[in-house]
């Protein structure tokens, strides 16, 4: 079947079970499924999977922005050190971090890319255009979704940076609309791919540690110069951690089973906690012993305990 790969697993068949293992640790509230929708049940598939899915394999790439801060800024850095990459258009609200985008275009010897900065919703004209292969999107997180949908809308392949949706209900739209428009959505995590990462997925691969019956795994970020800091991602991601420390204290509450150390908005309690500011986190500390219990398989083999993006 087209739709499955080589292991036998679609992505709405990892989803599925993601949503499924989720639930068990009130995750699926926290993602933003209501009381009454309960488990988000996967919807039926429109179109084959778009795992497997090669790229067209383009000459040239040319990319369109969307958002120009601290990372965009950044990875259009990196963007332009690629030799066939054209950066062809560049939008953010701020009018001044376009023009210094468009400077670093410039600079590095291509045409000045096409500046969008008219409104919050100028990205839909960003992504009209007709000479763009990829979309890279750099946003505050609640804009992720309704940017890539749009992307793809107009026949574009999107990489949205992490996480690439808050809720559930979201990733299925990124999957359905992928699926239904054939253009790829990828997230941009990059921190797998870091030395230490892939020096542990390497020992894995070789043995080192025989057969494993159980992973974990955090991923620390100390965000407390950040989260107090008056500019750049603090302008959008403080109030979004603390709304979703409000969600958190919501769920563990609902079930019953409240931790002082979750509850309220105490951003200075877990600053440092970069685990918990993701959306798609789990409500309860990492090394909380009920976690691994309930992590345990039906044969009594513990399984992976926790999951960071
Ligand atoms: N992968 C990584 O290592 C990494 C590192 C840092 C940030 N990020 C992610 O990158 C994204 C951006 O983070 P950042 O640090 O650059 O934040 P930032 O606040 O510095 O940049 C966001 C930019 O988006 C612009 N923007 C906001 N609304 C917009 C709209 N409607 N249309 C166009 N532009 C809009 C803002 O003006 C700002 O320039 C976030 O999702 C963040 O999680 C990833």
């Amino acid at each position: 079947m087209a739709s499955k790969r080589k292991g036998g697993l679609t992505r709405r068949d990892f989803l599925r079970t993601a949503v499924a293992a989720g639930a068990g640790m009130g995750l699926a509230r926290i993602a933003g499924a209501t009381e009454s929708e309960g488990t988000p049940s996967a919807p039926p598939a429109g179109a084959p999977s778009m795992i497997g899915v090669p790229f067209e394999g383009f000459r040239t790439v040319r990319v369109g922005i969307i958002g120009v801060g601290g990372r965009g800024t950044g990875l259009l850095g990196d963007l332009l050190a690629i030799p066939d990459v054209q950066v062809k258009a560049i939008c953010d609200i701020v009018r001044d971090k376009v023009l210094n985008a468009q400077r670093m275009v410039v600079g590095s010897g291509q045409p000045n890319p096409e500046g969008y900065w008219a409104s919050e919703t100028d990205y839909e004209n960003l992504c009209k255009r007709d000479d763009l292969d990829l979309i890279y999107i750099a946003t505050p997180w609640d804009w992720h979704v309704p940017m890539a949908v749009s992307g793809m809308l107009n026949g574009k392949h999107v990489g949205v940076e992490v996480p690439a949706a808050t809720t559930v209900k979201d990733c299925w739209k990124l999957v359905d609309t992928s699926e239904k428009t054939r253009k790829h959505c990828v997230m941009l995590e990059n921190v797998c791919y870091g030395y230490s990462e892939m020096m542990v997925l390497n020992m894995v691969r070789s043995g080192v540690f025989g057969e494993l019956t159980h992973g974990e795994a955090a991923y620390i970020h100390d965000l407390r110069g950040l989260l107090f800091s008056g500019g750049g991602e603090a302008l959008w991601r403080r109030e979004g951690r603390i709304q979703l420390k409000r969600a958190q204290s919501s769920a563990v509450e609902a079930e019953g089973r409240g931790s002082p150390s979750l509850a309220g908005p105490s951003t200075a309690a877990t600053a440092g906690d970069e685990f918990a500011a993701r959306a798609h986190a789990c409500p309860a500390p990492i090394n909380r012993p009920q976690r691994r219990r309930s992590a345990a398989g039906p044969d009594g083999r513990a399984r992976r305990a926790a999951t960071t993006p």
